[in-house]
């Protein structure tokens, strides 16, 4: 879609070329059409008035007019009304790479994991906290401020931490970035830069992390995930010297990882010198009891906790945070420093805002009712029309396992669904290359109502029968 903009459209880089014999008016008819063929100019878009072009380039009003009259002919512009000229040319696509990643199609129904409910957003309090910050931020927070991010919004998530998760965290452990895949990727720099080389990943596990330690020059070690989550006696024997685990909710099998494993995870890293970075992702969310505590708060020395609001809030937000121990979060606030000068300050000081002022676990407990139920009604629509599917995993966050019966063709299920505009993500996808498992379907049920979810759930069933 064109920008409309208000007021005069901003400049066009055109060109005009003196000393060349080719005619200004020439020259800027090719430079017009050149930018509209490559979409510089956008179709539906406003070209300044002639008056101002023919100031802008210094030349004469007609020789603008006479330009744009014969774009018009040619079908490149048209002219509304006589008041305002337009692009009105669309460029046909012509041969470019594919992009890597097509847009998955839009389906009626999108079981995608690891999505919040974006309705539920909590805007007007965000405004609110947004406002607040506005109007209280001294003028030395509008600087680049502190590497490690405001200290207020420092203060806020450490004593948030220690309350909620149980972590030892004061604000000076804290370093506030964009998200988990910021946090994760500076702490995998910090480590490489300490001489790891290689980092231990769940196998199935979050898709992106084999490629985020691959680009952080890091060799990922794929570890096997069963009932009890990571299978820790693996990661000995492996060159690994970190790994990365979702101890209190597994991605994708929604298992919670075993009181022995967890402490075998610790002795582990203590043995190997190693590190734990703990993906503390959707812990709010916890419909049966309490969510376990932070790793981190039984090894502060050992464990790296990177956390962010984008289940609890929303992942636009680009808002997270690291807590580390001091000889690896002074190097993550330096990178952070030197990589973009700071999350925005105001949006951080809005969020301390919403946390300290309350709004923030209203909107959790709200959500955690909202999302109790699609769950329900997930687990109630399953034993309903599919009964022989086996729901694995946590009551928590938003996404279970359905495991099909063996021999299954799950991407067949997959696209059989997509044909009825139900989006599904088959199991296997979260698989590395090497590994194998029993067939099934991750749910997630955070972005979709509950009349969605027993419509999706009958029509899967069908496709299943
Ligand atoms: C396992 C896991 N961890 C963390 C995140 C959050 O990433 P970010 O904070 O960068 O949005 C996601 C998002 O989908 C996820 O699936």
């Amino acid at each position: 879609m064109a920008v409309e903009w208000s007021g005069s459209p901003p400049d066009t880089f055109l060109q005009l070329d003196r000393q060349r014999p080719e005619t200004l008016g020439s020259q800027l008819q090719n430079a017009l059409r050149t930018a509209v063929r490559e979409g510089r100019l956008r179709t539906g878009e406003r070209l300044p008035s002639s008056r101002r072009l023919a100031v802008d380039l210094g030349v004469s009003r007609g020789l603008v007019q006479a330009t744009y009259e014969q774009l018009v002919a040619e079908g490149y512009l048209s002219a509304v009304g006589g008041s305002s000229t337009r692009v009105a040319f669309r460029p046909q696509a012509t041969a470019v790479t594919p992009p890597e990643r097509l847009p998955a199609a839009r389906m009626e129904i999108d079981f995608v994991p690891g999505r919040p409910d974006l309705n539920s957003f909590p805007a007007r309090d965000w405004l609110w906290a947004c406002g607040e910050a506005s109007r209280t931020a001294a003028a030395r927070e509008m600087g680049y401020g502190d590497p490690r991010g405001s200290v207020r919004l420092r203060e806020v998530i450490a004593s948030y931490l220690q309350r909620v998760r149980g972590a030892v965290a004061g604000a000076d452990d804290v370093v506030i970035c964009g998200g988990f895949t910021q946090g994760v990727s500076l702490t995998l720099a910090a480590l490489r830069a300490a001489g790891a080389t290689s980092v231990a990943v769940e196998d199935p596990g979050h898709l992106d992390l084999p490629v985020l330690v691959r680009r952080a020059g890091l060799n990922p070690v794929f570890i096997p995930v069963d009932d009890g989550g990571l299978v820790v006696d693996d990661l000995a024997g492996t060159d690994a010297t970190a790994v990365i685990v979702t101890p209190a909710h597994q991605t994708p099998t929604g298992v919670v990882l075993t009181p022995e494993r967890r402490r075998a995870l610790l002795e582990w890293a203590a043995q190997a010198n190693g590190v734990v970075i703990e993906d503390d992702y959707d812990s709010e969310f916890r419909y049966d009891k309490q969510a376990v505590g932070s790793l981190q708060g039984l090894a502060a020395e050992r464990v790296v906790s990177v956390g962010s609001v984008s289940k609890s809030l929303a992942p636009a937000l680009r808002l997270g945070w690291v807590l580390a121990p001091r000889h690896l979060s002074d190097r993550i606030a330096e990178d952070k420093h030197r990589g973009d000068r700071g999350s925005p300050t105001l949006d951080q000081l809005a969020l301390a805002r919403l946390m300290e002022s309350g709004r923030f676990d209203r909107h959790l407990r709200r959500m955690r009712g909202v999302y109790a139920g699609r769950r329900g009604e997930l687990v109630e629509a399953i034993g309903r029309h599919a009964p022989h599917l086996e729901l694995t995993g946590l009551a928590a966050g938003f996404h279970a396992v359905a495991l099909l019966s063996e021999g299954t063709d799950e991407a067949a299920v997959v696209d059989a669904a997509a044909q009825r505009s139900v989006g599904l993500q088959g199991l296997g996808r979260y698989r590395s290359v090497n590994s194998a498992g029993p067939p099934g379907i991750v749910f997630g049920f955070g972005a979709v109502n509950r009349d969605a979810i027993r419509r999706g759930i009958a029509a899967v069933a069908d496709l299943l029968r």
